[in-house]
């Protein structure tokens, strides 16, 4: 077996995705990077595509890849799925952008408050970073209290008072891990924002009862993902989420869950799996269908200032009529038995793999639920973590590069740092082809 360095699978990643070097070069001197998102940087630079169709993308470098990555695990339908491009051309032939409202809203909606139990009202944005930011406004108005607290290793878009103790460096987290202190993910957060943020460490209900009773009078709403997604895919254990509850209830706060990515995990939602009903819950992604969406449901009681016109929400493209019928098709397709295949296809991947490096004595370690999973090359074989701080700390930081730039150069696209979504037409096949392409690159790093 031929040892994989660092250097080679980068020399070979910039050579097979030199065109897209080239674009993001030209696009810097436009935009800083060359592109928009930090987050699509791929080690030395994004890779631009030309198209893509069912679970493939296909690069401007002229490669195809089969995509692990799903913008994000948004496009939960794989690429140009007949039946949101019908919905999309439907639309499109009425025009698309109306300072009046359409019917798609509702009937999105609908679905949504059908599906999910705790949700009996919706509001849509154009990103679920806006419905984080809405979901604390309506914290704050119906308790009348400023603060709020989210998790260490926990992202919620980029808000001010969620790019704070983030990730994707250990160095994010300050203070012991029982009392995490926030710390700012970005320049330019105001001081007075971090004031008003509270941080929390996951799976550990002692210490977080701890510091919400320490907050409670001030604190508005507690923000969480079941699961995590950009934090490396750390499950929340079911008696830590079903304590929380009870505390949040207890002292008067709001329970926020965030299932922008969870929400593909579970017909119901993933918050279903744990017996819990959180009083908001924030959505985006899969509900899009792959065009740019957000949303907050919960009790109608806490939508009542809306009605009322106390809280004011607006956008001019909130509820988007392409968002939504894009979404309406792809929620149709999101049926039970489908859900159920994809994780079922998920759960393999995880499973094979981690019995894998057991037996073999190799430090992987794969994690999450169903079709949203996130890998890890850790320090030592057997190596398992409970928090993303726990993930960060044991990182094999350059065994992590390798495996990204390798992946794509053998024709998968995961995404950069360990995390990898599947999509509805994938079939068993390729969840094989993952598996044994893992165990091939990691045999190569670790070769003498
Ligand atoms: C859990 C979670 N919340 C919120 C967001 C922000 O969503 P958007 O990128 O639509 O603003 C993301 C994005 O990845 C997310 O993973």
């Amino acid at each position: 077996m031929k040892k994989i360095t660092l250097q080679g699978a980068t020399e070979t990643f910039k050579k097979k995705f030199k065109k897209s070097g080239e674009l993001c070069e030209r696009g810097s001197k436009w935009i800083p990077g060359g592109y928009s998102r930090h987050s699509l940087t791929f080690g030395p630079h994004a890779i631009y595509v030309d198209h893509g169709e069912g679970k493939y993308i296909y690069t401007v470098d002229g490669h195809r890849l089969i995509d692990f990555h799903n913008n994000f695990s948004c496009s939960v339908l794989g690429h140009n799925h007949p039946k949101v491009r019908e919905a999309l051309h439907a639309l499109v032939d009425r025009s698309f952008s109306f300072g009046n409202p359409m019917e798609h809203e509702h009937r999105l909606a609908e679905i949504i408050c059908e599906r999910i139990e705790s949700v009996e009202k919706v509001i849509f944005s154009c990103s679920a970073s806006e419905s984080c930011l809405s979901a604390i406004r309506i914290a704050r108005a119906n308790t009348g209290k400023n603060k709020i607290a989210k998790f260490e290793g926990g992202y919620h878009g980029m808000g001010d008072e969620f790019m704070i103790s983030l990730h994707p460096y250990p160095y994010f987290f300050r203070g012991p891990a029982e009392q995490p202190i926030g710390w700012p993910n970005t320049a330019g957060i105001p001081s007075h924002v971090l004031q008003n943020v509270v941080i929390l460490p996951q799976n550990d209900l002692k210490n977080c009862e701890r510091i919400l009773k320490d907050n409670a009078k001030d604190l508005a709403g507690v923000i969480i993902e079941l699961m995590t997604s950009a934090g490396g895919g750390i499950v929340m254990e079911k008696e830590f989420v079903k304590g929380l509850r009870e505390i949040t209830e207890e002292l008067g706060i709001l329970l926020i869950i965030d299932e922008t990515v969870t929400l593909r995990t579970d017909y119901h939602g993933m918050q279903a799996g744990y017996g819990i009903k959180p009083d908001l819950t924030v959505m985006g992604k899969v509900i899009g269908g792959g065009l740019p969406i957000g949303a907050v449901g919960g009790q109608e009681k806490y939508f009542r200032m809306h009605e009322t016109g106390k809280i004011y929400h607006s956008g001019t493209h909130h509820g988007h009529p392409l968002a939504t019928a894009a979404g309406i098709a792809c929620m149709e397709v999101m049926d039970e038995a489908t859900c159920n295949r994809i994780n079922k296809m998920g759960d393999r991947l995880a499973d094979e793999l981690n019995k894998w490096s057991t037996a073999k004595n190799y430090p992987l370690c794969v994690i999450g639920r169903g079709g949203h999973l996130g890998y890890e090359l850790t320090d030592k074989p057997g190596r398992r973590y409970r928090s993303c701080r726990d993930m960060l700390s044991y990182s094999n930081e350059e065994g992590m590069a390798i495996i990204a730039f390798e992946m794509a150069n053998r024709g998968i696209f995961p995404m950069y740092r360990g995390l990898i979504a599947l999509s509805e037409p994938m079939n068993d096949g390729d969840i094989d082809l993952f598996i044994n392409t893992a165990k091939e690159i990691i045999e190569g790093i670790f070769a003498e």
